[in-house]
C-alpha cells in the first residue's frame, strides 16, 4: 500500500507549509529579540513542523522534547493526558516556546500550559501548526498558529492515526473508510 492512496483531499500542500513556517518564524524572530529561546517540542507529532520552524528562527534556540499521552489509536481525545517522557532540565528563567502539531480540544496544551507553568519559567507561548477551534473543549489560544482547520481529521506532516502517515509529506484528509472500517 501506500501512504497517498488513503488520502481524499491535499489539505495543506508543500509548498504551503514552506510558507507557514517562512511566516511563523519571521513572527517569532522578531518577538524574541534580544533573547534566547527554550523550544519545547510535543512528541511525536510536532517532530516534522518543529525541524522545519526552526530553520525560520533567527534569534539562540535551545531544543527540548516531551511527550505525553492521551489518544490511544482514536481519532478522538479520551480527556485524560499523561506526562510520558519530559524535558531534561529545570525550566526557571527560560523563554518557553512549545511547538505543537494541532490544537484540537485544547486538552493537551492546557494540561502543559499548567504543568510547565508550576515550573516557573520566564515566559511560556504556545505555537501550533494546526487549529481546529470546531472542537474546542477547554478556553485556550496558540500565541502562534499556522492555520485554522475545519473539523476534518487529518495526517501527515508529523500527525498520525494509529501511528501511520506522519511521513506523508503534506498534510491531508484521510479517507473516512480508513478508520471506519477498523
Ligand atoms: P487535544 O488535546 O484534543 O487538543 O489534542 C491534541 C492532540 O490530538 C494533537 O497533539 C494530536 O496528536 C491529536 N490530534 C488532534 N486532531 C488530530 C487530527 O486531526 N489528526 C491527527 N491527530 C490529531
Ligand atoms: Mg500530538
Amino acid at each position: 500500500m501506500s501512504l497517498s492512496e488513503n488520502i481524499g483531499e491535499v489539505l495543506i500542500s508543500e509548498a504551503e507549509l514552506a510558507e507557514i513556517n517562512k511566516r511563523l518564524g519571521a513572527q517569532i524572530t522578531a518577538d524574541y529579540e534580544g533573547k534566547n529561546l527554550f523550544v519545547v517540542g510535543v512528541l511525536k507529532g510536532s517532530l516534522v513542523f518543529m525541524a522545519d520552524l526552526i530553520r525560520h528562527i533567527d534569534v539562540p534556540c535551545e531544543l527540548d522534547f516531551l511527550s505525553v499521552s492521551s489518544y490511544g489509536d482514536g481519532t478522538s481525545t479520551s480527556g485524560e493526558v499523561q506526562l510520558i517522557k519530559d524535558l531534561t532540565c529545570p525550566l526557571k528563567d527560560k523563554d518557553l516556546l512549545v511547538v505543537e502539531d494541532i490544537l484540537d480540544s485544547g486538552v493537551t496544551l492546557s494540561f502543559l500550559l499548567d504543568t510547565l507553568s508550576a515550573r516557573h519559567p520566564r515566559s511560556i507561548r504556545l505555537c501550533t501548526l494546526l487549529d481546529k477551534p470546531a472542537r474546542r473543549r477547554v478556553d485556550i489560544h496558540a500565541d502562534y498558529v499556522g492555520a485554522e482547520i475545519e473539523d476534518k481529521f487529518i495526517v501527515g506532516y508529523g500527525l498520525d492515526y494509529a501511528q501511520k502517515y506522519r511521513n506523508l509529506p503534506y498534510i491531508g484528509v484521510l479517507k473516512p473508510e480508513v478508520y471506519e472500517a477498523e
